[in-house]
């Protein structure tokens, strides 16, 4: 099959894993690009030598193309960036960020920049400065959606902007793949869907949490990372949206911050009296991100930990590979779109 997304990205199905901190690792990634999708690898959590690790790994894991994450408003995103365009890594996904010069950079070696938007404004700025593709990530989705459910977001970025665009929230199933292609998509990013895989090294116990829940079971709050945020609803979750953060927490949690992003104590503690709207995001970016660790790492989704989740958690019930999910994906996707284009004859 075709799309503007399998043209542009030379790949066989329009399936993309998006970047999940400690899921879309080299494995995952490379499973999902041999099974004829692509995937981000997720760059927040590693450091330069890391990354350039994972890079290699993922170059002896599969001949596909591939592509990495630079969540640009993270500390050390943009140092993770530089070593992406080093190693000539075939896509970029940028989000939470602009990405500045990193698309001339990218084009100049024959690279992709495909940037993370949630909102119509957010579109077409990002296409001014010049990416390739757009993942629209609406309000279905895991972490950080915009306020717009994707039914309504993708054709109305559709109508504005003329790049490819790949839909991001929502999408478990073939219905949603034919789903997104009918309302102006090229392609769809299922996170949710393949964190739920044999391959996912997400925690069994969390993966189980991912079985259970209905599409009703995730909170959207602002207090638990500071942005708009999706998780999975849980006793800690609770709790985390309910204490939120204040500068008081802030200059509680400063000293383990600034260890766990690798700065001084003194320069954190310093920054919190200077800047103390910076040092509070800092601080629940920071806690969030232990919790988020804890849930798909030990399997602690709900006493102490917060697990990311979409809602199309509800739609998922099994535990296939990839590269079943994928197959099973395209032949849905195929069958749906025949049976609507029957029933609109
Ligand atoms: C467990 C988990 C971790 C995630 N981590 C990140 C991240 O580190 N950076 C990021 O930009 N998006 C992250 N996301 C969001 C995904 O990139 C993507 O936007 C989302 O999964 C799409 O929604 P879906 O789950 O409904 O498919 C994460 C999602 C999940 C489920």
């Amino acid at each position: 099959m075709k799309t503007r997304i399998t043209e542009l990205f030379g790949i066989k199905y329009p399936i993309v894993l998006p970047g999940m901190s400690w899921i879309s690792t080299p494995e995952l990634v490379a499973a999902v690009c041999n099974a004829g999708g692509i995937g981000w690898l997720a760059t927040g959590p590693l450091s330069t030598k890391e990354t350039e690790a994972a890079i290699k790994k993922i170059r002896s894991l599969t001949d596909k193309p591939f592509g990495a994450g630079a969540t640009l408003l993270m500390p050390g995103a943009k140092e993770n960036a530089e070593v992406l365009i080093d190693m000539q890594v075939p896509v970029i996904n940028v989000s939470l960020g602009k990405p500045d010069d990193i698309v001339k950079r990218v084009h100049a070696y024959g690279g992709k920049v495909i940037q993370t938007v949630v909102s119509e404004k957010h579109a077409l700025s990002a296409v001014k400065g010049g990416v390739d593709a757009l993942q629209v990530t609406g309000y279905e989705a895991a972490a950080h959606g915009g306020k717009v459910a994707n039914l309504c977001l993708i054709p109305a970025i559709r109508e504005k902007v003329d790049v490819p665009i790949v839909a991001s929230g929502g999408f478990a199933t073939g219905h949603g793949l034919a789903a997104a292609l009918a309302l102006g998509a090229d392609a769809v990013a299922m996170g949710t869907r393949l964190a739920t895989t044999k391959e996912s090294p997400v925690h069994e116990r969390t993966k189980q949490a991912h079985l259970a829940a209905t599409v009703e079971d995730t909170l959207y709050s602002n207090r638990f990372d500071g942005l708009w945020c999706r998780v999975l609803k849980s006793p800690s979750a609770e709790k985390s949206i309910r204490q939120g953060m204040n500068l008081f927490r802030a200059a509680i949690v400063g000293p383990r911050i600034a260890k766990s992003l690798n700065l001084s104590v003194v320069k954190v503690m310093l920054g919190m009296l200077a800047q103390p709207d910076k040092m509070i995001t800092l601080a629940h970016m920071a806690t969030a991100f232990d919790k988020i660790k804890a849930a798909t790492e030990d399997g602690d989704y709900d006493k102490k930990g917060v697990q990311l989740i979409g809602q199309c958690a509800g739609l998922i019930h099994d535990m296939p590979t990839v590269q079943e999910v994928i197959e099973k994906i395209m032949q849905e996707a195929r069958e749906a779109s025949s049976k609507a284009a029957e029933m609109l004859k």
